[in-house]
């Protein structure tokens, strides 16, 4: 509520004419202010329904009115403002680049800092800013002082660039790698703790998490967990590409050590800005990726030696999240995960189709995944996208295979009664 109250003060100053943000001076616009002003003590729950509202919401968005995009766990669109703010920072950068990049929007990144900091519930000496959740992440495997011998705990349904930094780590230092299999989804907790916990012996040094697995969208017990290895001083990696902005938590409640994600998915922040957390104690003896004249150093902006990149897509960060706390991060939850359970729960009657994902709000959010029996998931995306012009894609790792359905603050429950329909007919048609 405070966040929105200050989202709102913050467009009436910057509607004075200061910067100006045509989204909100539009009617659309204008009427999405309103209805935020309107609804402000209506609950989440309320709120998760009226349509009118999540309506209004998608006119902040320029996505398309015929492909229907049910690929949102890939990467999201982000709302006008955030884009308008890209075009409006490089047409500045563009009038003199070294200048306005290294004087004028470099001056931003630590007002920026503080604002994610404030999101993620952390210091802001405890955040670099960077490109994505591979970065991110890999920072951290390739920069934990690990040696011969020593064991990580993972699992074959985590992220594959996560798993293929872990292997080449492991063919150089000789470090052994612990690998699990989970059966998903799964609304287990204690099962799933457990799993991790037996696999800890003596020598391991670190368990790496995946908050939520990309395939099909479970979400895992990662602070119990986690409080786990901090009693056997194992350190946490958590892979929080999925659930930043989506899930309503603060990293500290993790109890992690490291934690990595990309803005670029449920922010809404531009294509290729992400985030590492390092907690404040573990920055020192961690080795950044991209050298930093003393890699010793106990400062998070060590890890921010990237080299020129977009200073105007790391500045429209700052739009995103303003536009994030307007809609607030309950409500956004509570929306996704409705959105989910709307077509989820009526495509669990027909007989040939499997749900392979929880419609329980503590093991699933937005993402789901489907397979129908005698079709290859492929083949069933496929005809999604050619027959009825909806896109999602097809997920395959280990023991999960099937179509990866997730929709977005922006889809409407008539657009989820057309994939409702899609589904049936595909699944009629097999039979
Ligand atoms: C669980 C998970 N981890 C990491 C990544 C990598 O994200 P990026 O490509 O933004 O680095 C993804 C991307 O989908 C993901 O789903």
């Amino acid at each position: 509520m405070k966040n929105r109250r200050s989202f709102l003060q913050q467009l009436r100053t910057l509607s004075l004419g200061i910067t100006p943000l045509s989204f909100f001076q539009s009617l659309q616009g204008k009427d999405l202010l309103q209805a935020i002003n309107d609804k402000q003590f209506l609950s989440a729950e309320r709120l998760a329904t009226d349509e009118d509202f999540w309506q209004l919401i998608k006119q902040a968005y320029t996505v398309s009115p015929t492909l229907l995009n049910l690929n949102n766990g890939g990467v999201s669109p982000q709302p006008k403002v955030v884009q308008d703010a890209v075009e409006r920072y490089n047409q500045l950068c563009n009038e003199a680049p070294s200048f306005h990049m290294w004087q004028t929007l470099d001056q931003g990144r630590e007002p920026l800092r503080a604002k994610l900091a404030t999101l993620a519930g952390c210091s802001p000496e405890e955040l670099a800013i960077n490109r994505n959740t591979s970065e991110a992440l890999e920072t951290v495997i390739f920069g934990l002082r690990l040696k011969e011998g020593d064991e990580v705990v993972l699992s074959k349904q985590d992220y594959p660039n996560m798993r293929h930094a872990w292997i080449q780590r492991a063919s150089r230092d000789g470090i052994v790698l612990k690998w699990l299999s989970i059966n998903y989804p799964s609304e287990d907790k204690n099962d799933l703790i457990d799993q991790y916990v037996s696999s800890f012996t003596e020598n391991t040094k670190v368990v790496h998490l995946t908050h939520i697995l990309n395939w099909n969208g479970q979400i895992l017990p990662v602070a119990e967990i986690a409080l786990e290895a901090q009693k056997r001083g194992i350190e946490v990696i958590v892979d929080a590409a999925h659930t930043f902005a989506h899930l309503v938590y603060t990293i500290p409640s993790l109890n992690c050590d490291y934690w990595g994600t990309s803005l670029h998915k449920w922010l809404g922040a531009p294509f290729g800005t992400g985030l590492l957390y390092v907690k404040k104690e573990k920055i020192k003896n961690l080795y950044p990726l991209f050298a930093a004249p003393n890699p010793e150093e106990d400062n998070i902006r060590k890890f921010e030696h990237l080299g020129t990149r977009s200073f105007a897509i790391e500045q429209a960060i700052g739009h995103a999240i303003d536009f994030h706390w307007m809609i607030g991060s309950e409500r956004k939850f509570k929306r996704l995960h409705y959105l989910k359970n709307y077509w989820a729960e009526q495509i669990q009657d027909i007989p040939n189709v499997q749900l392979l994902t929880s419609l329980h709000p503590d093991f699933g959010g937005a993402i789901a995944l489907i397979a129908i029996d005698g079709q290859r998931p492929e083949k069933t995306a496929q005809l999604l996208h050619k027959k009825y012009k909806i896109h999602t894609t097809s997920s395959k790792t280990d023991n999960i295979y099937g179509v990866r359905i997730t929709p977005n603050v922006y889809t409407s429950l008539r657009d989820l009664d057309r994939l409702v329909v899609a589904i049936q007919e595909i699944a009629n048609d097999v039979k």
